[in-house]
């Protein structure tokens, strides 16, 4: 069975490019490489000892997209491809707005016309907004989004969902991610963010190469058990084991939600401190005034993907912070060598 993976090249779509292919499927992958680097899928083949179908595109490009259908039989789709940094997209709506979702019309144009109907989507729990309860079940409110990129994950959300509503033959599911971390075991894939780093954990790994002085903890009056934003952080691993699942498991036509998060909640101080047990040195840090936008706590009720995909997460906070040091020291310039 082949499968579609746009944005595969990039810091997710690279780890569920290896599980996939360790599965048996067969891989082709889009991507345009805005925030990505062929290097990574090099490694992948490099990881599984397969080989993977490689198309440097973009997603808006309906031209690629049709050959792309063209050349390969195409069975499911699993969607990554898109814009994803908070902040960037505050100063770039238009950007975050065209690249998110005019790719994923353009890929869903393309999908309808050669009768492709089943499509994983790289959801966030950014379309919950400002959570009301926790742990979060995937019944929850959405909507509420304080950025373009969060209304953009919920605006394709909708989108998907109308396919399936217009056309009951479509399989879409939905997959909200809590806080992606960690690298493969392997050490040759991982997260290369572009500049310094906005996310949690990029931040304290380059702290720890020497490449920053300390990390700057945005906030220590929440109400959380020591006073700093508490999140699910999940093991990229786990998580890409969470996209074969639900192509495994999943075979009827439908809308399927699933929150992939561990639904434990840690906070930055027990971060840092679990990133000090891996690197063998207590990391620098201050306090800071909190991040605008940031909500005190998020973390997800997992109990669904468990009982419906048959999967959970596996990896603790200690795997996680061991595999992206593990990937930190070894890659220092991340895939530019
Ligand atoms: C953000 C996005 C989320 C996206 C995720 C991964 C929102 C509101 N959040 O999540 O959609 O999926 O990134 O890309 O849309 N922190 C520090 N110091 C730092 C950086 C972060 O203390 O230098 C704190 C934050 O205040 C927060 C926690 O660490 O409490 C995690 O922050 P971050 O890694 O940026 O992820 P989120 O904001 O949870």
């Amino acid at each position: 069975m082949t499968i579609l993976v746009t944005g595969g090249a990039g810091y997710i779509g690279s780890h569920t490019c290896v599980e996939l292919l360790e599965k048996g499927y067969e891989v082709v992958v889009v991507d345009n490489l805005s925030n990505s680097s062929k290097e990574s899928l090099n490694r992948v083949v490099k990881i599984t000892g397969k080989k993977l179908k490689f198309y440097n595109a973009d997603v808006r490009n309906s031209a690629a997209m049709e050959k792309i259908f063209n050349d390969n039989e195409i069975e499911w789709v699993i969607h990554f491809a898109g814009l994803k940094a908070v902040g960037e997209s505050c100063a770039m709506p238009v950007e975050y707005y065209d690249n998110n979702l005019n790719g994923t019309l353009t890929l869903l144009n393309v999908m309808k016309k050669h009768g492709c109907k089943k499509i994983v989507f790289s959801s966030s729990a950014t379309v919950y907004g400002d959570p009301e309860v926790l742990p979060l079940t995937e019944d929850c409110k959405t909507g509420g989004t304080t950025n373009p990129y969060g209304t953009s994950k919920y605006f394709q959300e909708i989108m998907l969902s109308d396919v399936h509503k217009a056309d009951g033959e479509w399989t879409v599911v939905l997959l909200r991610y809590f806080n992606p971390v960690g690298a493969h075991e392997s050490g040759l894939i991982g997260e290369d963010p572009k500049g310094i780093p906005n996310n949690l954990t990029p931040y304290i790994a380059k702290v720890a190469i020497g490449e920053l002085a300390e990390v700057g903890v945005f906030g220590n009056d929440y109400n959380t058990h020591d006073g700093t934003g508490v999140r699910d952080y999940i093991h990229v691993v786990d998580l890409a084991k969470g996209h074969v699942a639900a192509i495994e498991k999943i075979e009827n036509s439908g809308v399927f939600v699933y929150n992939l998060g561990t639904g434990v909640g840690y906070s930055v101080l027990d971060v840092i401190h679990a990133f000090d047990k891996a690197c063998g040195r207590e990391l620098p840090y201050s306090i800071k005034p909190r991040r605008a936008g940031d909500i005190a706590a998020c973390y997800a009720n997992a109990n669904k993907a468990k009982q419906e995909l048959g999967w959970e997460a596996k990896l603790n906070l200690d795997d996680m912070c061991a595999s992206l040091w593990n990937w930190q020291s070894k890659n220092p310039n991340g895939y530019n060598k």
